[in-house]
């Protein structure tokens, strides 16, 4: 299985910037691992221009309503029209400052799927609910609230992204075993929740990885890439983590 390395621009970059990324990214690419970049909405189309055909493209939150006057969202059927691969579901900055659940989570992620859409759902814990113990029975919840009842769901349109918050452009990053801890878990879960093919589900790690720790980390038995933030602003920076030095 090839490792996934997924670009989280976040509310980064202008039109220039998009460009310049492309201009080299392009051109050392070598597709060792699959790339997919996450830009703001605005930019999407430009992306689907300037990338090449194996990069894929997708946005980091989609309304959980397929079209009508919901003034301001984006939709997934609107995100899939326009050639959109994937969205990014439940990040921890999207749960902080903008509220939302994992129980509402359920619905975007059933609303992406049924469009044609890959969900990529975010998961992880805070600071204080790791010193308390409850890192793996946080996520657990978060995986229950949000996968329950979806029957729409396989190998191929669900990835899980473990990140942890505290962890998120901190520049602290778990430690891979810590990682793989809850990454073991996460399958476990997966399995138990998805007999067919839970196996086979995506588990990236996120938070402050880097071109110096990012081997360690895809070293490890259950992680299968990497969701970046930081450090996928800079092409040479992505292109290292994408296994292109
Ligand atoms: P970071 O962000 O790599 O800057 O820590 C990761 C993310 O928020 O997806």
């Amino acid at each position: 299985m090839n490792k996934l390395m997924i670009a989280n621009w976040k509310m980064n970059k202008n039109s220039h910037e998009v460009a310049a990324f492309f201009s080299l990214f392009n051109e050392k690419y070598s597709g060792k691992r699959d790339a997919w970049i996450a830009s703001q909405s605005l930019h999407f189309p430009l992306v689907e221009e300037l990338k090449t055909s194996t990069i894929k493209a997708g946005l980091q939150n989609c309304s959980e309503h397929t079209e009508g006057a919901y003034t301001g969202e984006v939709s997934s059927r609107a995100l899939k029209d326009m050639n959109g691969h994937f969205v990014l579901l439940g990040h921890s900055e999207r749960r902080q400052y903008f509220q939302e659940t994992s129980k509402n989570l359920n619905s975007k992620i059933r609303t992406a799927i049924q469009e044609g859409l890959v969900a990529v759902y975010c998961v992880g814990e805070t600071l204080k609910e790791r010193e308390s113990g409850q890192t793996l029975t946080i996520i657990e919840d978060q995986i229950h609230q949000a996968l329950n009842d979806q029957s729409k769901i396989n190998s191929e349109n669900l990835v899980i992204a473990y990140e942890p918050v505290w962890a998120i452009g901190t520049g602290k990053t778990a430690t891979p075993l810590m990682a793989q801890e809850v990454h073991a878990h996460i399958r476990k879960v997966l399995k138990t929740k998805f007999p067919a093919f839970g196996e086979k589900i995506k588990i990236l790690y996120g938070g402050s990885i880097k071109p110096d720790n990012v081997e360690e980390l895809l070293a490890q038995k259950d992680i299968d890439g990497g969701l970046v933030g930081g450090a996928s602003l800079k092409a040479s920076d992505f292109l290292a983590l994408c296994g292109d030095k």
